[in-house]
Parts: C-alpha cells; structure tokens; sequence
C-alpha cells in the first residue's frame, strides 16, 4: 500500500520580523483597550482575523484613530505618517522590522548624501511605500532594469532593495548601470530569512513530486516562494489554507512538499498537514484503484511497482508513518531522496545555522543579562549592534562610555565585537535597547578587584589633573594622588594627560566607586629588581653607563639602574675641580669606571677620571728633569709651594729649593697665583709626583748674569727674579758659597 509523504521546508512560516510584530500586537491587546494596527499587521487575511477577535482593530489612516495605542506594522510606514500619528498623542508601538527600518535608514543616507537613490521593490508594496518616505520621497523605485534604465544616471548612484527581493535580480540590476556611472553605494537590504526560506523551498522543490506553498494571496514573499518553486519544473501550488487545497493536485503522487510565506502562522501549516492526514486514507484507496488499472499493463506494471517499493519505506504501516510525518512537521524534515555528498553538506550547514540562530532569538535573552554582539552600524545618536542571528539591539552614545564621548568612532568600530547588557527587551517604540556602559562597568571592577587581591599591575590613561593628583580611566574613574604619581617629587602633574600608566590598586571602595592606584608602587617595585640585578652585575674595574641624578658639593650621584653610585669630586677630573656642577649637570648620561661595590651596604663608588688619559704619564713623556717649566702658585704649605705645571699636574717646591737663601715661610718667595719659572728636578709618575727648584735656576743664573754683565747683554726673567730675590734678602755669602759649590 502506497501512501503520500509529506515532507516541510527546513525554513517555512513566520519570520522573525512578522512573529516579533504578531506577538507586540498580542501583548498590546492583552494589555490595553483601543489597539489598531496602520493596515493589516502582516499580509495574512487568517492572522488578521484572529487578531480581530482579540480587538485589534485595523485601520488605514492615522485619522481613523482619535485615541489608544497605534502599532506600526512589520513592513514599516513612512517617517510622516509616524509624525503625524505621534502629534495626534496616539501611543505608538512600532513593530517595524529591524531589517525594514534599517533599508528606510540607508535610503535616507544616500539621498542626504546626493546619491541618486535607487529603490528595488514593487512601489506599491508597504514596505517600500516606507522606504521611500524615508528619502522625503527624493528616491526612486525601480523593480526591473527597464525602469532604471528609463532613468538619466547620474555620476552617483546608491542602491537598497525590498527586503523580500531576490538578490539573483538586485545583482542584475545593479549590473546594468553599473558602468553608467562614476561611484556606486550599494546596501544589501535583502532578508537573509528570506533568501533562505527561499532556497529551502526550491531545495525541497526538487525533491519532492508536488509543492504546495502556504500563504496570503497578497504576501509578497510567499508569492515569490511559489514562482521559486514553479521555476524548478515541479507542480506548485499556492493555497492561503486548507480549504484551497484541491486533491486532484496530489492524485498520483508520492511525496507532497510544503513550504510557507514569512507571513504564515504555524497553525495554517499544521491544519494543511492535519487535513492531508485525515484523507490520507482516501488516497491510499485511490492509489489503490490506480495500481489495479496498472496491473493490467504487464511491464510497466512491474516497473511501477518496484519504483513505489524503493520510495517508499515502511509501506507495510503506512498508518503509523504518515502519523509519524504529521508529528514532525513542525520540525525541519529530512529530505527523502537521492542526496549528493554535496547537498547533505550544505543542510547541515543550513541546520547549523538554523540552530545558531535559535540560541540568540529575542525569546533567548533577558533584562539585565550581559550578551556579546558585533557592532553592524554607527551612527550620531550611538550604536547597532548584533546580538544574535536577527536581533539587533540599539546602544544610545550615552550608554557606550562612562566617559563622555562626541562621537561613537571613539569607542568602537564597526564589526567590532563588544559586550553589551540588556537594558530594555523593547523600549515604546519596539527596540531593543542596550548598554555598553554597563558591560564595561561590570568587567572594569572584575579586573580591578582582580588586580587588588593578586597585587597585579593594570595599565591606565591619564584622563585630567585635579587637585592632589590625577584621573585615570580604569573602566571606571581611578584616583593617583600626587604623591604616587611618580618615585620624588612631581612638578608638573599635567604632564602626565594622556599617558599610559602602569599601576597598582592600593585602595578599593566598590560601593563608593572609589579606586586609589599608585604608579609609583610600581617603580619602586620595578628599581627594586633593577637593583638587585644591577648590584649583581657590577664588577670593580667595569665601565658602566648611567645617569647623573643629583650633584652635591662632594660629588655626584649616578643612577646605575635602580640604585645610585657616588662620583666623588676627587674621582671627577685629574685637574682640580671647585664644583662638580663645573663639569657635570644633572639629567646628564655619562660613562663611569666602578671603584668600589659593597652588595652588603648597597654602596658603589665611581670614578670618571679613570676613564680619561692619565696626565701624569703624559708629562712623564712630553718633559725632562732639568727642564725650566712654567707654571701658577696654586698652593702655599709649611714644607713648600705647589706648582700647576700641567692639566692635572702639579709640582712641589720643597722650602728647601725656593730660593739660595735660608726660606722659613714660602711666601717669603712666592704667592698663590703667580706665575713663575722653575726648573724640573724630578719627575715620578708612578709615585705622581713632580719636583720642582726656584733656587737651582738661580744657582744656573748666576753666572749667567755675570756673562751677561760682561757681554753687557742678556736681560731675562731670572735676572729680575735674581733682583727680586736679592732684594728680598739673600746674603752675598750664601751667594757666593753656592758660586763655590758651583766651581768644585
Ligand atoms: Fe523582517 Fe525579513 Fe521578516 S525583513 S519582516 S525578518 S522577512
């Protein structure tokens, strides 16, 4: 026994548009009094009826209502018309669909922006009637390429299409002007729900040998859906209910595929399936009849048979099957049939997503809840994101930042994925409303508290100054008092705007919304591991980098990396050095020679000089003992006078060699800062010691003078120097001795 098999569309019946509208309108009846709908909610006469009997009135004009509560249909109206209907202080439920308000959006973008604006669609259908109304009507609809052609191209053009449009004939269109003109803004308007309701039909179509597909007469898409699946050669009907079904249609046939337009409830479904159940049996004695005819007609009597026996399984309980096709119907079935590798594939994909999108229906997601969605469009007044597979939520600019923003480009970018919390299902006008604030709010604490309780470093920008420190934002407002901006003493904290910090909590109030970080925990932190590994590194006798941090009248201190060497003023210069600011300054990097390390004490001694050319071996290589050298006074002591004969040299005049005479104090002889000749007696640059002689240049001039008296010539410094000493008190007998130690 044969019996008809009835198999549904993976995707068939109310949208998520429609069943949103239907269930705004449900709710408002339940709630409320004086309800109307701006024409019939959804183009389904069976729907509209119902609603009728809950006292949903509809109606065609705003002014056919005086009072209550006006529900915009799913296809949307013209910004006018909402206008007018929000004058007459009419509450107002806007049903519109997403998708549909999101096309009025675009169209009206590209008019504001001068683009000859092209509307896809059938120009007396609802949606596009909205459409258009959202481009002050500037826009215009085409729904073939004849009508755009008959149409002057301009050198932009911008496109949107009716959301139930074929996206095979949008391209088309597109297509034939595309080369006509110099820029193209195209926005795909088109449903996805649709485009997949519509391959789902015309996969079943070919699949099946009779598709019957459900839904108003006037409902665009269904009729779409039933010209898809027509196309595929395989006999298609369109019935609005189960009363249009006609059997003859069925007669002869084994498996019977239904789909249904966006805008059909499932009841009309299952009663389509429940009737087709009830006269199944009446078919099966039809097939019957049918059969025994065929048993007259030998071979193909055979052939017949056998191809039922290989489509048909289970034939021998044919009741229990068809009830078990019943059951399932309002579940996506499995195609019966030869299925290629690359079809299954492609359903399991399609069921994939047919999953997906259950998990983040509107139905899924609750007051309060915190969701992650990706920001599809931006605009002035904030944010849409998409929070599941058709639902798109609205983020206010108030709601994206606890800071107060201009512009929503500075918190997030388009495609962007965000954490958002759910503020409002729908809002008076329909919209899901959401926060971005809050998200952040929550996830800002959880890194806060996290950071505090594991002394964790966070990183945050300086937003402003205020008085005692600054303001940082940590996702909520953050506190560095003055003191923790930085290790010493700040100057100018405004320097600090607009830097990344790397910080530590060090007080936390969540219910004060109170958070005191420091900056300067986290130097310390980080010179103290500096330091330690410096003071680890460092060798006597190594040449280290650092930096000049402070210059005292003893010295200088050298930042090495977390810990300070001295720079001793002795250890600065081979010369002498009356302040280290003489040839330092702080900030200054330099190179320094470590004289010293004790770990224990933490104390590093540093040298500069080390590092220059030794000046006593210098003059060791450039004078000679015996050489008359000149030189400055630069130092008066009991047993002598120092001498600078070089850089970072200088020579003693012993008492003993100052003069001929009997010196008791040098000064006797010379002053600090005179300039004098002297005579080298010894040089020892190990030992850096240089001695020098006044009195030897006297024993040598001495007979020079007297050449000189008798040459009548010569006239030098040692002569006035012999004059002065004389003068200053030289007897004639330690004169002359010396003469006589001279001669021998
Ligand atoms: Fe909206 Fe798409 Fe349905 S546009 S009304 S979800 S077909």
């Amino acid at each position: 026994m044969k019996v008809l098999e009835i198999v549904t569309a993976e995707e068939a019946g109310f949208c998520f548009g429609v069943k949103r509208a239907v269930n705004m309108a449900v709710k408002a009846a339940k709630e409320n009094e004086n309800v109307f709908t701006l024409g019939p909610i959804i183009h389904n006469p069976q729907v509209v009826a119902k609603l009728k009997e809950l006292g949903i009135v509809s109606v065609e004009s705003v002014d056919d209502v005086s009072e209550g509560i006006l529900i915009i249909r799913s296809h949307g109206i013209e910004p006018a018309v909402l206008k007018k209907a929000r004058k007459k202080d009419l509450h107002i439920i806007d049903a519109t669909c997403p998708f549909v308000k999101k096309a009025q959006e675009f169209a009206h973008e590209l008019v504001s922006r001068d683009y000859q604006t092209f509307i896809f669609g059938d120009a007396n259908h609802p949606e596009v009637k909205g459409i258009l109304g959202a481009t002050n009507n500037k826009a215009f609809i085409v729904d073939s390429i004849e009508d755009i052609k008959a149409n002057k191209i301009r050198k932009k053009i911008g496109f949107v299409a009716q959301t139930t449009k074929s996206p095979g004939s949008y391209k088309k269109l597109i297509c034939s002007v595309i080369t006509d003109c110099k820029e193209a803004k195209i926005y795909n308007t088109i449903c996805n729900t649709t485009e997949i309701r519509q391959k789902s039909a015309e996969k079943l179509a070919k699949n099946v040998d009779v598709m019957l597909i459900i839904g108003g007469y006037n409902s665009a898409n269904t009729n779409r859906l039933a010209d898809i699946c027509e196309n595929t050669g395989t006999p298609s009907y369109h019935i609005e209910t189960a009363d249009d079904l006609e059997w003859k249609w069925l007669k002869g046939k084994q498996k019977v595929g239904i789909t249904a337009g966006a805008s059909t409830p499932e009841w009309l479904i299952k009663e389509v399936i429940g009737v087709m159940s009830e006269e199944n049996k009446e078919l099966e004695e039809t097939m019957e009849e049918v059969e025994e005819v065929n048993k007259k007609e030998e071979i193909a009597e055979v052939e017949t048979e056998e191809k039922e026996e290989e489509v048909v399984q289970g034939a021998d309980e044919p009741q229990e099957e068809t009830e078990e096709v019943v059951q399932e119907a309002d579940e996506p079935q499995d195609d019966v049939g030869d299925e290629t590798e690359e079809e299954v594939e492609e359903q399991e994909e399609v069921e994939e997503e047919v999953d997906k999108t259950e998990e983040f229906q509107i139905a899924d997601v609750k007051k309060g809840q915190t969701v992650t969605g990706t920001v599809v469009e931006i605009n002035d007044d904030g944010i849409y994101v998409d929070v599941g597979y058709k639902t798109e939520g609205f983020v206010p600019l108030r709601e994206l930042s606890h800071r107060k923003i201009e512009d929503a480009k500075e918190v997030v970018e388009t495609d962007e994925e965000i954490n958002v919390v759910v503020l409002t299902l729908e809002d008076e006008e329909g919209n899901m409303i959401l926060s971005k604030r809050k998200a952040d709010y929550e996830k800002a604490w959880e890194k806060i508290m996290a950071a505090y309780e594991n002394d964790e470093i966070i990183e945050a920008e300086v937003t402003k100054e205020v008085k005692g420190g600054l303001v940082v934002d940590v996702g909520v407002r953050g506190f560095i008092p003055a003191s923790h901006v930085a290790i010493g003493y700040v100057e100018d904290l405004s320097d600090y705007i607009g830097e990344e910090l790397k910080l530590k909590v060090i007080e936390v109030e969540r219910d004060k919304n109170n958070v005191v970080l420091s900056a300067k925990k986290v130097h310390e932190k980080e010179r103290e591991k500096q330091k330690e590994e410096t003071l680890k590194s460092l060798e006597e006798g190594q040449t280290i980098e650092g930096k000049v941090t402070k210059l005292v009248d003893f010295g200088a201190f050298v930042d090495l990396g977390g810990i300070e060497g001295l720079l001793h003023i002795s250890e600065m210069s081979w010369g002498r050095i009356g302040h280290p600011s003489e040839i330092l300054d702080e900030g200054q990097d330099l190179e320094v020679k470590v004289l010293g390390v004790s770990v224990e004490e933490e104390r590093i001694s540093l040298g500069l000089k080390q590092l220059l050319p030794d000046p006593w071996e210098e003059f060791a290589r450039k004078h000679y003992e015996g050489e008359i050298i000149n030189g400055k006074i630069t130092k008066l002591v009991d047993f002598g006078a120092f001498m600078e004969v070089d850089e970072g040299i200088e020579g003693l005049i012993h008492i003993s060699q100052l003069a001929r005479r009997h010196v008791k104090t040098s000064d006797e002889v010379v002053s600090v800062g005179e300039e004098r000749e002297a005579k080298i007696i010894n040089i020892d640059p190990e030992q850096k010691r240089v001695g020098l002689s006044l009195k030897e240049l006297q024993d040598k001039e001495q007979p020079q003078e007297n050449k000189s008296e008798s040459a009548g010539k010569s006239k030098n410094t040692e002569n006035n120097q012999q004059e002065s000493d004389n003068s200053s008190g030289a007897t004639i007998g330690e004169i002359v001795g010396d003469i006589f130690e001279k001669d021998e």
